[in-house]
C-alpha cells in the first residue's frame, strides 16, 4: 500500500487523539473502584478499565475510519488483514496502573497489511508525556521534535528491559540480565514496553531490550523510537516481531548492545 506523507500525518493526529482519549478515561477510572482479574498467569492483570478504554479507543477510530482493521489486546480484533490496521494497547503497564505506579500508557499505532508502521502515539498521563510519530516525519514529545543524542560507550549505557508473566520465561530473562549488568551503567525496569521504547526516543535510557512482547506492546513505541533516530530491530535483524527479541538503541550503540546480549544468551 502506498502511504503518502499527508496520510501518515493525518493518521498520526488520529492516533494521538485516540490515545489521549483512552489515557484520560483510564486516569478517571483509576480514581474509582477497579475490578482486577488475571489473564495468562496469576501475575498477568487485567481490569475493567483495560476493557472500557479499548472499547472507547476502538469506537473513536471506527467512527472516523470504518474500513480499517483493528487489533486490540483486550479482544476488539476485527479485519486484522485489512489494508490499514490499528494496533491498540488500551493500558500498557497494567501492573503499574493497578498499583498507581507512574509509567502506564495508552498506545495506538497504525500499520499496513504487510506491517509497515504508518503512525503511532503513546500517552503516559502520570508523567505528562504525549509521544507521536508519523512515518518519515520524525517523532515528537509534547510537541517538541525528538532527536537522539550521541550515545555513551556501552559501559556507561543505562539499559531498560522488562519481564513477561510466565515464571520460566522470567527465570530466563533474569539469567540474561545477570550476564549484562556488570557491563553497563545500570538497568531500569519501568513496567510498560511502549514507555520504554519512548524513553529510548527521549534519551531517558540509552537502550532497551525485551523478549516475548505482543504486537500491541511494540507497535507505536517502535515507530516513535525509529523516528527519533534509534535502531529498533530483532536481535538477528529485521523489524520487531511479536514474541521476538527486540533491541532498541542509537545506531552506534546498537551493535555493541546486541553483541553483549547475544553473549548473555538473549
Ligand atoms: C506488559 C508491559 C511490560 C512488559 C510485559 C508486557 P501489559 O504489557 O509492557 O513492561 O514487560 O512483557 O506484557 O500487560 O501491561 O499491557
Ligand atoms: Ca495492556
Amino acid at each position: 500500500m502506498n502511504a503518502p506523507p499527508d496520510l501518515c500525518a493525518e493518521l498520526a493526529e488520529l492516533a494521538l487523539d485516540a490515545a489521549r482519549l483512552g489515557a484520560a478515561r483510564a486516569a478517571e477510572l483509576r480514581a474509582g473502584p477497579l475490578d482486577v482479574t488475571t489473564k495468562s498467569t496469576a501475575t498477568d492483570l487485567v481490569t475493567n478499565a483495560d476493557r472500557e478504554v479499548e472499547r472507547l479507543v476502538v469506537g473513536h477510530l471506527r467512527a472516523r475510519r470504518p474500513g480499517d482493521g483493528v487489533i486490540g489486546e483486550e479482544g476488539s480484533t476485527t479485519s486484522p488483514d485489512a489494508e490499514v490496521v490499528w494496533v491498540i494497547d488500551p493500558i500498557d503497564g497494567t501492573t503499574n496502573y493497578v498499583y498507581d505506579f507512574p509509567g502506564w500508557a495508552t498506545s495506538v499505532a497504525v500499520r499496513t497489511a504487510t506491517g509497515t508502521l504508518l503512525a503511532g502515539a503513546v500517552v503516559d498521563p502520570l508523567h505528562g508525556d504525549e509521544y507521536v510519530a508519523a512515518r518519515g516525519q520524525g517523532a515528537r514529545r509534547n510537541g517538541r521534535r525528538l532527536a537522539l543524542p550521541q550515545p555513551p560507550p556501552l559501559e556507561r549505557a543505562l539499559v531498560a528491559t522488562g519481564f513477561g508473566y510466565d515464571s520460566d520465561r522470567r527465570a530466563q530473562q533474569v539469567a540474561v540480565l545477570g550476564g549484562i549488568i556488570r557491563e553497563v551503567r545500570d538497568i531500569r525496569r519501568m513496567g510498560a514496553a511502549s514507555v520504554d521504547l519512548c524513553s529510548v526516543a527521549a534519551g531517558r535510557v540509552d537502550g532497551y531490550y525485551e523478549l516475548g512482547l505482543a504486537e500491541w506492546d511494540l507497535a507505536a513505541g517502535t515507530l516513535i523510537a525509529i523516528e527519533s533516530g534509534a535502531r529498533v530491530e530483532e536481535i538477528d535483524g529485521g523489524p520487531p516481531r511479536p514474541s521476538g527479541r527486540v533491541v532498541a538503541a542509537h545506531p552506534e550503540l546498537w551493535p555493541q548492545l546486541a553483541e553483549l546480549l547475544r553473549s548473555a544468551g538473549f
